[in-house]
């Protein structure tokens, strides 16, 4: 039975039992921040589990696409090298949300294996959970399978709950015990039932896993029983797949085979059974299916491990030879494979094929390099020491190798790596780059005081006490007239640069001194240091200060700010949940954010946005901040930015119809924001976009800006401003009409220019020659005008010339009668090579250009005595 039919059978079995058939999601989890990629088919139905989302279906089936790597289920140094684990897998799944439990899901998954699959059911095992009789009864007395081949599997991996036998999707949320289904390879595997000391052996096979959600657990591990006790099941697609295929790894499957027939075309590896292939083969599954979800290569987060996938395919490749672009070249072969399954496969391959062609062009240049590197560093390397963490990191900083896959070319040579070695080269590296910016030797500096209190949610004005003074890096006690310092205050409304939001400005006075602040930034966390320079008087440690900040500059900030976040749900909304913040920038001037999307946006989507944006502003909504724990704030909707750190506690921000995390400071109502207009949309990367927009004063100034040069152009064709787009429309078509009639009389003039030049022409055997240079003439008018002469001439062999600055350009022809014996692609070279060009045409008629016009006089002189000879 083929892959497709195994999956299709797998969904129709349940729909024929009452279940709703419903599509894959996206591997970019759209409701879990805390999850990296969709890992099972349950991801999508999280909520529902949870009580919290209700759908119109008590029953639901689904084949999944899922990806384990780089989270908690990270395998990635295996695949390719044993039989069953992949990055990339499909998982089938039937769900219940409240309706049957643990007897249906049993009785269900028997009678399709058996019945539809029509497995042996003498080759099938099963496990439950300890603790779990009523499982154990309905396997025993109602399926009747016989009680040597049901095993009770306990907290097998030291912790309560810690087993086989219970799932859990994460660390927290919704989990259960479950109760799993194996398959038995046969004696001529080696391995023994689960529960047994060879139960790691390949001969038993787990291949579905019926999980009985009763409980969410939170972080501090305490289960609360979920409202309805719900099913999840899962099985993957590859494994029952090769039991039905009579094969024993799971690469041996139909649709593994092809994708690797394609890996050994585009590496050109003759054995099949290479390894690498296999990765190559597993590798191009993730890769292309997290490129259709959105993500995209990068340094960080999901982009980052797609990246380490990516490259650990592409030295494979180079393992086999292959050290051109090529991993891209295998997406047609996938989407033949999985395209019908997935259309949204199908849909993207395009978009797939050029985000890794970008990747491979991008470390193509430096793989090459970072092997010899590596080879280096091998041979030199005396037999039984770790590769040190210094050129780990080298490879890793300089030649873009992620460290494991540095680690699993070692391994291939036995070698080991120094990971703390290269974690501390990573430290020394991140701390010299802190101390190479503008501040800093702000984020460096030694500060042993008590911590900043931020005041500045509540008040832009508050007393202060220096705790300490920094002049060029080095502390000081006291500043004077004239010196650029650091100022560190014990409390302060000033707020320090972080979350896309820069740092507040403002002035720092006791008594007569005077310190204007240019920009706040920390320098640890929660110690803020004020930087800028003492204007007048003298400042020391101890002194009382009262601090203002410079408020219109923090309100322009703020307004950016809050329709940052407004903004961001509406371009959700109108472009789609996979819109993702990539990176943002708020300034007094405009907000600039950067998104996942791999489109330009169109002028309807920007003005949708504006217009949801715009609307939340006039609703006029306060603004809100709580602060919470941030299992709390998760669950509550807040979004989280993938890949930011947080505390345990957060700041939980509602803004109109928005609620995010964010430590920034916000306008009051969302009616203090102003109007809100977006002024800019480009790309900065491959599948990243960027919009920047203002707000408040900065969108009067900017629609008054676009205001008067509408006037000043409306004035300079002297029209009303509504006018315009006709009036240019109207001057168009005069350019147009004036084109056309120079293009006329510029003919005219080359045809009376030809009339004149007949009369010039030299009769030799009956043949006229001419052999003339014309003034401003294009090429097309110069062939014209030698058609028009040899019409004119009857019996003629022609050359016109026309210079144009440093060109020349040469036309010859000549009329049928004289071209047997004078070739017009000869007569128009003879002059051509006098002037430095070549050229070449048909016996009638044939161009040349040149670029010696100095030449040119001589060259046409000696034409008629060259036509002569031929004649
Ligand atoms: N969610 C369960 C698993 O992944 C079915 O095993």
């Amino acid at each position: 039975m083929k892959s497709a039919e195994i999956r299709q059978k797998f969904l129709q079995f349940f729909e024929k039992n009452g279940h709703t058939i419903v599509p894959s999601s996206s591997l970019v989890p759209g409701n879990d921040p805390t999850l990296l990629f969709t890992n099972s088919g349950m991801v999508q139905f999280k909520d529902v589990f949870l009580g919290l989302e209700t759908r119109p279906y008590k029953r639901a089936t689904s084949s999944q696409r899922s990806v384990r790597a780089g989270g908690k289920h990270n395998d990635l140094e295996n695949v390719g090298y044993t039989a069953r684990h992949h990055t990339f897998f499909e998982m089938l799944g039937n769900f219940s949300f409240g309706d049957y439990f643990k007897r249906d899901a049993i009785r269900y998954a028997w009678e399709l294996l058996t019945a539809v699959y029509k497995l042996p059911p003498e080759k099938l095992w099963v496990t439950v959970y300890q603790e779990d009789d009523e499982a154990y009864g309905i396997w025993r007395d109602e399926i009747g399978v016989p009680a040597e081949r049901i095993v009770r599997i306990g907290d097998n991996k030291g912790a309560r709950y810690a087993s086989d036998n219970f799932w859990q999707m994460a660390d927290t949320g919704p989990c259960g015990p479950c109760s799993e289904i194996f398959y038995d390879h046969g004696p001529e595997v080696w391995g023994g039932p689960p529960g047994s000391p060879e139960e790691d052996g390949d001969r038993y096979i787990e291949i579905w896993n019926l999980v009985f959600m009763q409980f969410e657990r939170d972080a501090a591990g305490n289960m609360t029983p979920l409202p309805k006790p719900c099913v999840d099941t899962g099985m993957g697609l590859e494994r029952i797949a090769a039991v039905l295929q009579h094969v024993h790894s799971n690469y041996e499957i139909d649709l593994f085979q092809n994708l690797i027939r394609a890996a050994a075309r585009e590496t050109g590896c003759a054995d099949l059974a290479d390894n690498s292939l296999k990765v190559i083969a597993d590798h191009i599954r993730a890769c292309s299916f997290l490129i259709v979800d959105g993500v995209i290569p990068g340094n960080e987060g999901r982009g980052y491990v797609l990246r380490r996938i990516i490259r650990r395919a592409l030295r494979h490749g180079y393992k086999l030879g292959q050290t051109k672009p090529f991993f891209h070249r295998l997406v047609p072969d996938l989407v033949a494979e999985m395209g019908q399954a997935y259309p949204e496969l199908a849909a993207g391959a395009a978009r797939v094929e050029q985000v890794l062609r970008q990747e491979e062009e991008r470390f193509g240049e430096t793989l090459e390099n970072g092997m010899k590197i590596l080879e280096g560093a091998l041979a030199a390397l005396p037999a039984g020491k770790p590769l040190d963490g210094e050129t780990l990191f080298n490879l890793y900083d300089t030649y873009g190798f992620p460290v494991d896959l540095t680690a699993d070319i070692c391994r291939e040579r036995q070698v080991e790596v120094d990971m703390d070695g290269f974690e501390a080269a990573m430290a020394r590296q991140r701390e010299q780059a802190r101390a190479a910016g503008k501040f800093k030797m702000a984020a460096g500096l030694a500060y042993e005081g008590a911590k900043t209190v931020f005041e500045g949610y509540a008040t832009l004005k508050a007393e202060g006490r220096v705790t300490a003074l920094y002049v060029d890096g080095t502390q000081v006690p006291r500043i004077e007239a004239g010196q650029a310092a650091v100022v560190v205050l014990d409390r302060t409304p000033f707020y320090a640069e972080s979350g896309g939001q820069v740092g507040d400005a403002g002035v720092l006075s006791s008594g007569a001194a005077r310190f204007a602040v240019e920009d706040t930034q920390k320098i640890q966390s929660d110690v803020y240091g004020h930087h800028g320079r003492l204007e007048s008087g003298t400042l020391a440690v101890g002194d009382a200060v009262q601090a203002e900040v410079d408020a219109v500059r923090r309100a322009r900030t703020m307004r950016n700010h809050s329709s940052t976040h407004l903004m961001h749900k509406a371009l959700r909304q109108v472009l789609g949940g996979h819109v993702q913040q990539r990176g943002s920038l708020v300034d007094p001037d405009k907000t600039r954010f950067d998104f996942s999307h791999d489109a330009p946006m169109t002028p309807a989507q920007i003005a949708q946005v504006e217009a949801i944006v715009n609307a939340e502003v006039l609703a006029n909504t306060p603004v809100q901040a709580q602060v919470m724990g941030y299992d709390d704030a998760v669950k509550g909707g807040a979004v989280a930015l993938f890949g930011e750190k947080y505390g345990d506690e957060v700041r939980v921000l509602d803004i109109g119809f928005s609620r995010e995390l964010c430590g920034g400071t916000h306008v009051a109502r969302t009616g203090d924001i102003g109007l809100f207009k977006i002024v800019a949309e480009s790309g900065v990367a491959a599948g990243v976009r960027r919009v920047e927009a203002v707000t408040g004063d900065n969108a009067l100034a900017y629609v008054q800006n676009l205001n008067a040069t509408l006037a000043a152009a409306a004035g300079a064709l002297r029209v009303q401003p509504a006018e315009l787009p006709a009036r240019i429309g109207q001057v168009q078509d005069q350019l147009r009409a004036l084109e056309k009639e120079i293009a006329q009389l510029k003919s005219k003039l080359a045809s009376s220019a030809g009339n004149d030049l007949a009369a010039g022409a030299v009769e030799i055997k009956g043949v006229k020659v001419l052999a003339a240079k014309l003034d401003g003439v294009d090429p097309k008018s110069l062939r014209e005008t030698v058609d028009k002469l040899k019409d004119k001439l009857k019996s003629a062999a022609i050359v016109l010339a026309a210079v144009d600055g440093g060109k020349v350009s040469l036309v010859a022809g000549v009329t049928a009668d004289a071209s047997g014996k004078v070739k017009a692609g000869e007569l128009v070279n003879f002059v051509a090579q006098q002037v430095g060009g070549k050229g070449g045409g048909r016996p009638d008629m044939a161009m040349a250009g040149g670029s010696d016009p100095a030449a040119l006089p001589q060259a046409l002189a000696g034409v008629a005595q060259w036509v002569e000879a031929r004649l």
